[in-house]
């Protein structure tokens, strides 16, 4: 079926759901905007730990997001075994996140649905998206770098219809 006829769901996780994911989550949405592509994909993201359920994201990501014209207003959620059927394609910013996600589906009967967010980096060689929280403004801007990068190939992907197909 077209993609475009259908709605596509998408998930972005990470540890604490206030820094990498919610860039991600912020970014899709307003590239979907821009494209005119918002009513057709559905992007939500949320953490593997539950320390921020309800947060809005760290302020120096909301800052260093809002610089670049990106609102990142999520609340924080932690992810749940349901995500697998609620969602199409689950993507993890780092090894740790997938290890999380998979104890969840240990038969790993979900396993084609999750990626790495950085297989979707064209202008990025990375295996992993680094944790920020730690770090410093351009760990920030670092990592919202590698947002704008892989979301502008979700939403090339969604476009041509590729991005359910292929693994
Ligand atoms: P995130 O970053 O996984 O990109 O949201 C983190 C946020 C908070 C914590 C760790 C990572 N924390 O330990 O509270």
């Amino acid at each position: 079926m077209n993609q475009l006829s259908q709605k596509t769901r998408l998930l972005f996780v990470c540890l604490g759901n206030i820094c990498r994911s919610p860039a991600a989550d912020g970014v899709m949405q307003h590239f979907l905007k821009r494209e005119g592509l918002d009513q057709n994909v559905l992007v939500d993201s949320a953490g593997t730990a539950d320390y921020h359920v309800n947060s809005l994201p760290d302020k120096r990501m909301r800052q260093c997001g809002l610089k670049r014209g990106f609102t990142l207003d999520h609340r924080g959620k932690h992810f749940k075994k349901e995500d697998f059927d609620n969602f199409d394609l689950i993507l993890v910013m780092d090894k740790d996140n997938l290890r999380q996600v998979q104890l969840l589906d240990p038969q790993r009967e979900f396993k084609d649905k999750v990626r790495f967010f950085t297989e979707f980096c064209t202008q990025h060689q990375l295996n992993e998206v680094p944790d920020p929280y730690t770090g410093d403004e351009s760990d920030f801007e670092y990592v919202l770098d590698l947002m704008e990068d892989g979301c502008n190939e979700l939403v090339r992907r969604i476009k041509d219809g590729t991005l359910l197909k292929s693994n």
